[in-house]
């Protein structure tokens, strides 16, 4: 996504009123997918409203599968999905023309990957320019063993996969703590022959073991090991996707940033491998108030009040890291409202959508803040007031909202370039800003 259409962002003194948050993006893609899987109908309510989880629909649309969303009274969006059974997926056609396009979603291209590695036929998988710079072997090379062969760009997208309708299952320790690698090994391994077990060395988001139980599959987990027999059938139904945590990230480090502020969250996700933020900005002071008020498919959900507390500083390394990995950047703009920030053992973000410790870094400084770069890593120290500027989110959804986050706070306004990539994960992120600072 080029970085162009730019947003202005005025300092306020603080964040106040209630959040009702579209779909939660991981848990969107997972039911697409596992539903295109299962057989019969589902109906996904609340479903994603971001770019990403529209282009895993496209892409199975690609696949034969007969996907239809339309807006509920709410506004939400209610995806239909006629599945296709295991293996029942449609081959796209050949020439490089038929390629599947899955834009800037990493998601979309790591988990449709491990989909495809049980599929006979050949899919070529693409993505646009940021999407071509994130590696792929972390996936390929596990489906390779499980009997899939995938040739790509020198490890990286685009991807030609040769699925197999024999692959078998394997033991996997994940080089990585990556919820992206374990969902592709276990969609793959949900067709494989035999059993297939993924071993992590710290447990991340567990959504796609969750998926698979709530269509019916046996999976077993064990701490940070995960297990399943494939062959499995899965059964559509009807689900429900809580609101984005990650999303509701930014709020929560507004109103923890900005003294009088006092924001409440409706309806947001609340699965315990996600909610490493509202215990962090906890530990640094903030008053966060968490009610768990429903649970569907194994996913809780509910209400997070969160309100200005004292300053804190926080220190993060890789024991914390996989499960803050999207939240880090609203962290970061937290921290330049007169808190403290260091992170290490972070190299996993110079791989997301950008290299999101230089272009972070980069960012604030543009905005005024005392930042200092480490090679897995970075420190913010927030006693010095922003003065505002220019920061470039070069394309990256999460660092345009840190950045517009971390303006709130300066002396004057700012201008964030590439501010249109919000629409990845949250279209409605200004319009959101602009009722909570008003
Ligand atoms: C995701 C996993 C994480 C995360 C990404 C979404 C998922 O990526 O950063 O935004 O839905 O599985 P990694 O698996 O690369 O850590």
């Amino acid at each position: 996504m080029p970085s162009v259409a730019a947003a202005t962002v005025r300092p306020v003194r603080r964040v106040a009123g209630r959040v009702r948050l579209a779909g939660d993006k991981s848990i969107s893609h997972r039911y697409a997918l596992v539903a295109s899987l299962a057989t019969g109908r589902s109906t996904i309510g609340s479903y994603s409203s971001g770019a990403d989880c529209a282009a895993t629909l496209d892409c199975l649309r690609r696949l034969g599968v007969d996907v239809t969303s339309s807006r509920a009274e709410d506004g939400t969006l209610r995806v239909e999905i006629a599945g296709r059974g295991l293996r029942g997926f449609q081959f796209p056609g050949a020439e490089p023309s038929k390629a599947l396009d899955a834009q800037n979603s990493g998601t979309t291209m790591r988990l449709l990957t491990g989909v495809l590695a049980a599929q006979p036929f050949m899919t070529r998988i693409k993505g646009d320019v940021s999407l071509s710079r994130r590696p792929m072997t972390r996936v390929t090379e596990p489906l390779e063993h499980m009997g899939a062969v995938i040739a790509s760009n020198n490890g990286y997208p685009p991807l030609v996969i040769h699925g197999s309708s024999r692959i078998h299952g394997i033991t996997y320790k994940t080089p990585v703590p990556s919820a992206q690698i374990k969902s592709a090994i276990l969609l793959a391994g949900i067709q494989a022959d035999g059993t297939t077990t993924v071993v992590e060395s710290v447990q991340t988001r567990n959504h796609t073991e969750l998926a698979l139980r709530a269509f019916g599959a046996v999976v077993s987990t064990e701490g940070a090991r995960v297990a399943l027999t494939g062959g499995q059938q899965l059964q559509g139904g009807h689900f429900v996707v809580p609101g984005d945590i990650s999303s509701s990230a930014f709020w929560a480090a507004a109103a923890a940033a900005l003294p009088g502020s006092d924001v409440e969250i409706e309806n947001v996700g609340l699965n315990p491998t996600r909610t490493a933020l509202l215990d962090v900005l906890r530990r640094a002071g903030a008053v966060v108030d968490i009610q768990v008020e429903h649970e569907a498919g194994g996913e809780p959900s509910g209400r997070v009040r969160i309100r200005h507390g004292r300053r804190g500083a926080l220190s993060l390394g890789a024991d914390e890291v996989p499960l803050l990995i999207d939240e880090i950047p609203a962290l970061a703009a937290w921290a330049t409202h007169g808190n403290e920030l260091r992170v290490t053992g972070a190299v996993e973000l110079r791989v997301k959508e950008s290299d999101r410790i230089s272009a972070l870094v980069r960012g604030l400084q543009a905005l005024g803040a005392d930042v200092d770069e480490f090679s897995d890593g970075f420190h913010v120290r927030g006693a010095r007031k922003l003065k505002g500027g220019q920061a470039d989110a070069v394309g990256d959804h999460r660092l345009a909202m840190a950045f517009a986050i971390a303006a709130l706070g300066a002396q004057g306004p700012s201008m964030i370039a590439g501010a249109d990539s919000v629409a990845i994960s949250y279209p409605e992120f200004f319009a959101t800003l602009e009722q909570l600072c008003g």
